[in-house]
């Protein structure tokens, strides 16, 4: 019993996809399902008419975000594996919540567009990955198309993004020329042949040893003598593989392939397997808390509104960190104090939610949440009590100011407000000395104000206009003591407070949060605030 309640957790993988959107995430978290045998056909995940909804358009945000819930997560079952891949939302759903979903993963795949490299929004969620020390695989993507030159893209993802590379396979050719990848372990050499299989593109997989004269054949002269020259030079300059630093996030091993044709998914699929550990322990107040050791625990890392007006219903996402969870025993909210049943607990399988009976650490699940839960929040078993290291507040990029229309509104708007922060839709700030006589929004995808308008109107009869602030750059000053009027340099950025007094900055750039640096010798800004 206690051996297969083990067995259980260290056969879970929890990682999730980052991506500049249009890198391929979505192809290659479909042909990973596809092995899995979650679903049965390309183009399930996520349809593609629904992914590009008019910007203002509500009811098209519900929908999308229907599918966001039920695309949440997706946990599918391979080899011996019990693997659940969290989605990171991109494109106009970006937001927040794509960040604190990162929080809840063990590791991350990188997935880059062979033709473009590294590119913002990977920049951004990498950041998160590198602050939690999580391991990142990285994946080429779209090599049957034409391509950066390789030692460029790994020389890209080193300098921009700091993490050293170990190449695991390597391509040969790209675009109309690429005629596979070469296995740096077995040396063995998998042929590509685009195909077309009932209109869905694929590819023809042959294996070759490198050295076969038969290999030389297939691909020519001049791309066979480059590969032999790109091994000896990645065999004697690139780094050697170290599973430590795998562990550690410090350095990154990279596949190329092609999601499109599903080619080279299944090799990287395995080695990833191979080279991710299961549910990792986690950092609270009592120290870490090993995921099999210690009976149920969690902590909430996203809320999502229910969308039925009528209700006010909110999910609530949480990963289980540690033991088994039980839906018919009560659980501990460690923040309120109170201990509670959990109800309708779900799972989502792909694209179907069901209510589950039971769950391990490592899988997510969404749970109504009665009113009281906050993002960062610590469940566990009754009898328990600590609290799991916080979310961080992640830095929104665009920011408004709050003109309520309806003056006599001045309560509910302050609840709906108070209360969108506290779910974690958006930030609020106040006038560093005005106050809350002038309030400013922050968010992290502008699609957030759409959301905060229309929930404003529709849930709290509050009617606002939002004014847009020329600022895309926020810092916590570390030292909260800090009087911001006497700083030097200060005229060109805003000064503000969150709801909690802690001093904060708005830039239009970074050269400007140089500059103000440069001029107050000793002051540190932040760009996480962690809770
Ligand atoms: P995302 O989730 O990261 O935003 O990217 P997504 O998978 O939606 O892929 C973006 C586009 O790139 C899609 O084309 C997809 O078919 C294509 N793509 C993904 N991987 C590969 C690859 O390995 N090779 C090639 N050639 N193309 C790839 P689209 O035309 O925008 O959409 P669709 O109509 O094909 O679905």
């Amino acid at each position: 019993m206690a051996e297969a309640f083990k067995q259980e957790i260290e056969k879970r993988r929890t990682f999730a996809i980052i991506s500049h959107p249009d890198a391929g995430k979505t192809t290659l978290t479909e042909k990973l399902l596809l092995y899995g045998g979650a679903i049965n056909t390309a183009g399930s995940v996520k349809g593609k008419a629904n992914s590009k909804y008019a910007v203002s358009d509500w009811m098209g945000i519900e929908k999308e975000r229907g599918i966001s819930v039920t695309s949440s997560v997706l946990q599918f079952h391979y080899s011996d594996f019990c693997i659940n891949i969290l989605d990171t939302p991109g494109h106009q759903d970006f937001s927040e919540d794509t960040y604190r979903t990162l929080m809840a993963a063990d590791s991350a795949v990188m997935v880059i567009d062979a033709s473009k490299g590294v590119e913002a929004q990977t920049i951004k969620l990498f950041k998160v990955c590198v602050m939690r020390h999580i391991p990142i695989f990285t994946f080429i993507n779209k090599m049957d198309l034409e391509a950066r030159d390789s030692f460029e893209l790994l020389d890209e993802i080193e300098n921009v993004l700091g993490i050293r590379t170990c190449p695991i396979n390597w391509p040969i050719g790209a675009g109309k020329r690429f005629k596979g990848v070469y296995d740096r372990n077995t040396k063995k050499v998998s042929t590509f042949q685009a195909v077309s299989v009932g209109g869905a593109k694929s590819a023809e997989e042959t294996e070759y040893h490198v050295d076969d004269p038969a290999l030389k054949e297939l691909v020519g002269d001049e791309l066979f003598d480059q590969l032999h020259e790109e091994i000896e030079l990645l065999d004697g300059a690139s780094d050697a593989f170290d599973q430590e630093l795998v562990d550690k996030g410090e350095l990154s091993p990279v596949f190329f392939g092609s999601a499109l044709t599903t080619f080279g998914v299944e090799t990287f699929l395995e080695h990833f397997l191979r080279m991710t550990q299961s549910p990792l322990a986690r950092t609270s107040d009592i120290g870490m808390i090993d995921p099999v050791e210690e009976p149920f625990s969690g902590f909430i890392f996203k809320i999502q509104a229910n969308m039925n007006k009528a209700h006010h219903d909110r999910i609530a996402f949480m990963r289980i960190a540690s033991g088994k969870f039980d839906a018919s025993k009560d659980v501990y909210h460690v923040q309120s104090g109170r201990k509670l049943k959990l109800s309708q607990p779900q799972q989502i399988m792909a694209q179907e939610r069901k209510v589950i009976e039971e769950a391990y650490a490592g899988d997510v699940i969404g749970v109504f949440d009665p009113g009281i839960f906050s993002i960062g929040d610590t469940l566990c078993t009754p009898g328990k009590k600590f609290t799991y290291e916080g979310i961080p507040t992640f830095a929104p990029e665009h920011f408004c100011r709050v003109v309520q229309l309806d003056s006599m509104k001045r309560k509910q708007f302050n609840k709906g407000v108070t209360q969108l922060a506290q779910e974690g839709a958006i930030q609020i700030f106040q006038d560093y000395s005005l106050g809350l006589s002038e309030i400013i929004v922050g968010v992290v995808g502008v699609l957030q104000f759409d959301v905060l308008k229309y929930r404003l109107e529709n849930e709290y009869g509050c009617d606002i206009r939002l004014e847009p602030l020329p600022y895309n750059y926020i810092r916590w000053v570390k030292d909260p003591s800090t009087d911001l009027t006497s700083l030097k340099r200060i005229s060109d950025c805003k000064k503000v407070k969150d709801m909690k007094d802690n001093p904060l900055l708005l830039f239009a750039n970074e050269w400007s949060i140089r500059l103000l640096l440069e001029h107050n010798e000793g002051l540190e800004l932040e760009e996480f605030k962690k809770n």
